[in-house]
């Protein structure tokens, strides 16, 4: 049985039965204040990847926010980006009794044994932002269009470029892709390959490193510190005598490491003009970044509709309902294909960052400053 929400709600009444009948032939005290709201007191565990970024920090509030808002409890725990603290956290979680659960994978690969667990348990599980892979134990899929994503990065360098406006360049672009852990570094890094390759193809765009395939160019963990590296070390083996003109990167803390890199080797001053940098999240830091002419480009996702989103579709399965979906093939974890709610991703640079999230209510114009 799904509908742990319909058992609790009937032990509740149960109990509350019970309650008032003791009441009636005793004190005169009674009655049960309990499970108002729309949870019946289920508790939804979430488990979110890590506090070293912002964005994972809001989501966890979000999340806890609208959760609340339906009247469940929640548990709320952070991995530090170990994989084995995030299945033991899952595994706490289950243990503890939690109604469902949210997940925010830390190694996509790494959850199939925990989540049998949870199945094993009853217990329904929302994959957030991230897809985990190779279980069927997931039963529905949080996200934003990740393809798009990477879209939406590609196209702001040939846009910046004057690529398809005609200028044949070449220009000088490296490429940096996310964890190789997390499955939606592919999606992301797919979707800009597909915009730029058929520039690298007519030789408008060049990548002097040659380092061209997603396994030579992720970060693991998404660590800035590790992307500042292998910019330093790219500017010292191919740029001696070059220029970058562009760095794809598919987040702002690994947008921040590069900027670091370039800024040591004179980038950014003199006649030296920063490249076009991309990035994801429209994190505070790279707002600011953007703002003073650094950074060039984010990729806002509106945590606040994911959080909605993950929300909804655990009150529906535990209403024994069906969420509300908008992609059923997209998404295949290598045993199902899981059904998903896909959001929209929005490109942001310093000309549209204040309708896009100061107007949008996201950020106060101070909290940019
Ligand atoms: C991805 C996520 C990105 C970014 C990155 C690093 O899974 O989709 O938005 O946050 O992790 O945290």
């Amino acid at each position: 049985m799904r509908n742990r929400r319909a058992a609790l709600a009937a032990v509740a009444s149960a109990a509350s039965l019970a309650l008032t009948l003791t009441a009636c032939g005793q004190s005169g005290e009674g009655g049960s204040e309990e499970n108002k709201g729309g949870s019946d007191g289920a508790t939804v565990g979430i488990a979110m990847p890590t506090k070293s970024s912002e964005r994972w920090i809001a989501d966890g509030a979000n999340v806890e926010k609208e959760l609340k808002a339906k009247g469940f409890k929640t548990k709320l725990v952070f991995g530090e980006d170990d994989p084995d603290q995030q299945v033991s956290q899952i595994e706490n979680m289950i243990t503890q009794g939690v109604d469902a659960l949210i997940v925010a994978a830390i190694d996509n690969k790494s959850l199939g044994n925990v989540l049998q667990q949870a199945k094993d348990a009853d217990i329904p599980v929302v994959s957030y932002d991230r897809l985990i892979l190779g279980t069927e134990n997931v039963d529905y899929y949080a996200s934003f269009d990740n393809e798009k994503v990477g879209e939406l990065q590609g196209g702001y360098i040939v846009d910046k470029l004057g690529l398809k406006a005609g200028k044949k360049g070449p220009f000088n672009i490296e490429l940096f892709a996310g964890s190789n852990d997390d499955n939606n570094t592919r999606y992301f890094f797919n979707g800009a390959m597909n915009v730029l390759k058929p520039y690298m193809d007519k030789g408008q765009l060049v990548v002097r490193s040659k380092q061209t395939d997603l396994n030579q160019v992720t970060t693991l963990r998404w660590d800035g510190g590790t992307a500042q590296k292998r910019m330093d070390d790219l500017l010292t083996s191919s740029y001696r005598s070059a220029r970058v003109d562009a760095v794809l990167s598919p987040y702002d803390g690994i947008s921040i490491g590069i900027l670091s890199a370039l800024k040591s080797d004179g980038y950014g001053s003199g006649s030296k003009a920063m490249p076009v940098v991309t990035g994801q999240d429209a994190e505070v830091a790279s707002l600011k970044s953007i703002i003073s002419g650094q950074q060039t480009q984010t990729v806002f996702k509106d945590l606040r509709e994911l959080a909605k989103v993950a929300a909804n579709m655990v009150d529906a399965v535990l209403d024994d309902k069906k969420p509300e979906v908008n992609d059923t093939k997209s998404y295949d974890n290598g045993s199902k294909v899981v059904p998903a709610y896909l959001l929209q991703p929005v490109s942001v640079d310093k000309s549209n960052y204040k309708q896009v999230l100061v107007d949008g209510g996201y950020y106060t114009e101070d909290q940019l400053k």
